[in-house]
């Protein structure tokens, strides 16, 4: 049977580094506070030159270099953002065009922070439907633009970035032996709309809006949405938390983090951490994550990867991944 196998990762950051301390003049808030309450330490903030288009053409090419292949080899990207550089078009095919690649097809998706996992899952069924042989799986977003940076509640929490991956048809057995994406389970539901949503857009304001979060309310239900969903995704595949090599969990906040891998029994160093060095970057915040794990060596050729994420809609997914 076809697989999507991964076959290079890579990713960009803004220049510019905001600190927890850098807040304290602006809104009233501590370093101490935000550490405690997110484990976030910095965040990247995009300057004007910077957009969701810019980082994620420079995530897309350091993915292309670390795959040995060029845009003439790819026949489809999926951006995951919420944060588009225009309403239309996509940006996907603004990166496109950055790349000079004028074959093939590309999109986005809007799935807030759990874009990217909604975005691999995606790309693997156009790869196993015979659509594409090779897809670039962005997640790229500047939050930074789209925030009140007069709400202490929400500003800390959120940066900009890029990551993506690219994935590449493969053979496989069909058994979890295989490399590639082996089981990946998505869920929505509009219910939550107004616990995290943006107060803006094309058809109701005609601006852009600004983010607007419960951050308690959203919280109160991330832990059992995510053990829910992986534990789906375990059961397709028939693996249990023990035989994962890594898990991969978008970075909102280091004790929502913590509290699913200790529900799920997954121990603690095998779980990527990286939302003190980025913050929370929505659907760039799992490539981010693995580009890090993969930059230091730890996560590896033939690792069980698991990848999960939620957020606005309420979105939430996991995918399972053997590198
Ligand atoms: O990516 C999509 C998914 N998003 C998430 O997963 C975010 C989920 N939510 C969270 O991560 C947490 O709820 C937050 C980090 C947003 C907030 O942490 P919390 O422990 O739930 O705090 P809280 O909202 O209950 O607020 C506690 C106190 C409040 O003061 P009072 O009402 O107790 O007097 C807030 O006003 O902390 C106050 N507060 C702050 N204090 C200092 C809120 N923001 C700040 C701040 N600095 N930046």
């Amino acid at each position: 049977m076809i697989r999507s196998v991964v076959r290079g990762s890579g990713a960009a950051l803004p220049r510019r580094i905001m600190k927890n301390a850098d807040f304290e003049g602006m809104v009233e808030t501590s370093d101490e506070w935000i550490v405690q309450r997110t484990g976030i330490r910095q965040r990247h903030v995009a300057a004007d030159d910077e957009t969701t288009a810019s980082l994620g053409e420079a995530a897309a090419r350091a993915a292309l270099h670390s795959a040995g292949l060029t845009p003439a080899d790819i026949d489809l990207i999926v951006l995951a953002t919420s944060t588009p550089n225009n309403t239309f078009p996509a940006t996907a095919v603004e990166i496109q065009n950055r790349l000079g690649m004028h074959h093939g097809f590309a999109f986005d998706m809007q799935a807030v922070c759990s874009g990217f996992v909604y975005a691999v899952a995606t790309a693997d069924l156009y790869i196993r439907g015979g659509l594409a042989k090779r897809v670039l799986v962005i997640g790229s977003e500047t939050f930074s633009r789209i925030l009140d940076w007069n709400d202490r509640s929400t500003c800390v929490l959120f940066g900009d970035g890029a990551g993506a991956l690219v994935l590449e048809a493969g053979e496989g057995t069909g058994t979890i032996a295989d490399r590639g994406v082996l089981a990946a389970s998505l869920r929505s539901d509009g219910v939550h709309k107004e616990k995290l949503f943006v107060d803006g857009g094309p058809s109701t304001t005609g601006t852009v809006g600004h983010l607007r979060m419960e951050g308690r309310e959203v919280f109160k239900h991330a832990v059992g949405m995510i053990t829910d969903v992986i534990e789906a995704t375990f059961s397709q595949a028939g693996i249990t938390a023990d035989d994962l090599d890594w898990f991969v969990p978008h970075q909102a906040n280091k004790r929502i983090i913590d509290a699913s891998a200790k529900k799920l029994g997954i121990a603690e160093q095998k779980v990527v951490v990286t939302v003190d060095l980025h913050g929370n970057t929505s659907a760039a915040s799992v490539p981010l994550a693995l580009s890090v794990a993969v930059a230091d060596g730890r996560i590896k050729k033939g690792d069980l990867v698991l990848l999960e994420a939620m957020g606005g809609g309420f979105t939430w997914g996991a995918v399972l991944v053997r590198w």
